[in-house]
């Protein structure tokens, strides 16, 4: 592997984003030369549409891409990821979240279909009640203690696919350790009727710790026999050493691996509150909808192939039109936790400056990625991308049927609004009388479209942005799947807890930690 730059593609793309840089080729102008060019532009799997059109490239720009993709090896580096090889370098582990989500029939490792099943056994007899907690009640509400990727895929997956329905199971999500949190969610469950899943890979996180430690004392509160409680927890967990230390029970652990990271776990028993929420099938229907991107991402040549797309134009924008962020907009108010999803999919892999060799990277990597649901951005971040000084690429996402069929027209305004967002960041307004008032336009966007908003189609749509980030990755020549950025704040918390709490020396910490703690302390008295 070695750095992009180097590379023939890299000196060739340089050149060739003059073109567009110097504002040679508006993208109204593209459309206007190549009428065909929507369709040259669009690639569809499934039920799901990428219309990459409206961006900065033709056919010779996609030709360079695409050498680009071959030079950092992005064929071979699939074929690597798919194989099991240890491409985590800096842990020496696989990243083999795609076993998770191989059909049942031929799971690549034993242990998946025994998980797979335990799991179904735990979903079945809970929603059928044959589950009872301490004073012989069926679970009614559970509630998912977990932080990063043990909340933020399953709390998208069930609040993008559940239906209102009193008699289901309700699933609550507590990750952080602000005790608002926790206090506001238990102050409306009853505790006879509540299930705990401790989620946590590593089972020592803080947040996910300290929460769980609180609800026992919850339940203790209402039931003293620790046995009873146990059957108010269950856990999900690489460490099942510290999951018995807790007290969770043997038969209630569900076993996850460390060759799956925590953002790329949903498919693993972390997904347990979905399969609640919607049934096992639900589950199974979004594990096919990725392996079914999986087996595109697999097979799809580059030129066809959605995940390398996506990845070739980030690194596009990035490296050759000083792009700092990445726009992320779902049209549907059901995937307004998409952007949190993606941004720690995204920011969690890519946020690296040293490549597998260990050596500074050459050329600027993960971005931030932000957004929230349409149409309510166009009222508060919208301005600044049509008028704004900042070059932002923006992924539109719609789902062409509605969700929930309550009003048809304010769906298809709601399409009507992302669709008229792409048109106007791309057409732009002219006012030489008034420059104020003028919108540059050129500005480009993807829009995907799913046919339906579906487990199926939406495990194919995260799939689909977790090997985006991978050939990002791949193309950088940085390594996806580790973390060790995270870890210094979770270690000089420990300090500065102790000087807060426990009234150790401030001093031994920076002045301004130690002058904001007396602020702290003056302000606590
Ligand atoms: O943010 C760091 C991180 O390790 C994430 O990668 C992970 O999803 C989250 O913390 C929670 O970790 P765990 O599942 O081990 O509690």
């Amino acid at each position: 592997m070695s750095s992009p730059t180097d590379t023939a593609a890299w000196h060739a793309l340089r050149s060739h984003s003059a073109h567009f840089r110097e504002g040679n080729s508006r993208l109204s102008g593209l459309f206007a030369a190549d009428p065909s060019r929507a369709d040259m532009f669009s690639r569809q799997h499934d039920n799901l549409l990428l219309d990459f059109s409206r961006n900065y490239i033709t056919e010779d720009t996609l030709t360079l891409l695409l050498e680009l993709a071959r030079e950092q090896n992005v064929p071979s580096a699939i074929t690597s990821m798919f194989a099991g090889d240890n491409i985590n370098s800096s842990e020496a582990r696989p990243a083999l979240h795609i076993a998770l989500r191989e059909p049942e029939t031929n799971h690549r490792f034993p242990e998946l279909t025994v998980a797979l099943a335990r799991m179904a056994r735990l979903v079945d007899s809970i929603r059928k009640g044959d589950w009872v907690g301490y004073s012989g009640m069926p679970i009614r509400d559970v509630v998912n203690l977990g932080v990063g990727g043990s909340d933020l895929g399953p709390a998208l997956v069930v609040s993008a696919l559940e239906r209102p329905n009193a008699r289901d199971i309700a699933v609550h999500f507590v990750s952080n350790i602000d005790p608002a949190q926790l206090a506001m969610t238990l102050a409306r469950l009853n505790p006879e009727t509540t299930l705990f899943i401790v989620a946590s890979k590593s089972f020592t996180t803080l947040e996910t710790r300290h929460n769980a430690e609180l609800c026992k004392q919850w339940l203790q509160e209402h039931c003293a026999d620790s046995a009873a409680t146990a059957r108010h927890f269950v856990a999900v967990t690489t460490n099942t050493e510290a999951a018995l230390a807790f007290g969770i029970a043997a038969d209630n652990l569900l076993p996850m691996w460390d060759w799956v990271g925590g953002r790329f776990s949903v498919w693993s028993a972390i997904g347990l509150p979905i399969a609640l929420r919607l049934g096992m099938d639900s589950f199974r229907q979004l594990l096919a909808g990725a392996n079914a991107m999986d087996r595109h991402f697999q097979n799809a040549e580059l030129a066809d192939n959605l995940p390398v797309l996506l990845a070739l134009l980030n690194v596009w924008y990035r490296g050759f039109f000083d792009s700092h962020s990445q726009a992320v907009v779902p049209y549907c108010e059901r995937l307004r936790l998409l952007p949190a999803y993606l941004q720690q999919l995204s920011m969690e892999s890519l946020g690296k400056s040293v490549d597998h060799a260990e050596q500074p990277v050459a050329m600027s990597t993960g971005e931030p990625v932000w957004g929230t649901v349409g149409t309510d951005i166009q009222h508060s971040c919208f301005q600044l991308l049509h008028q704004g000084t900042e070059f932002i690429p923006v992924d539109l996402i719609a789902i062409a049927q509605p969700t929930d069929s309550t009003n048809i027209a304010a769906h298809q305004h709601l399409l009507a609004n992302c669709l008229s967002q792409g048109m106007a960041l791309m057409q732009g307004h002219a006012d030489t009388q008034q420059p104020s008032r003028a919108i540059a336009g050129n500005k480009p966007s993807n829009t995907l479209l799913l046919s339906a908003l579906t487990p199926y189609n939406l495990g194919s749509l995260l799939a689909l942005y977790e090997h985006k980030v991978f050939v990002q990755s791949v193309i950088w020549d940085i390594n996806a799947f580790d973390q060790w950025g995270v870890e210094l704040g979770k270690r000089l918390s420990q300090d500065v807890y102790a000087a807060l709490s426990e009234g150790a020396d401030a001093t031994v910490l920076d002045a301004s930690t130690a002058r904001l703690i007396a602020a702290v302390n003056a302000w606590k008295r």
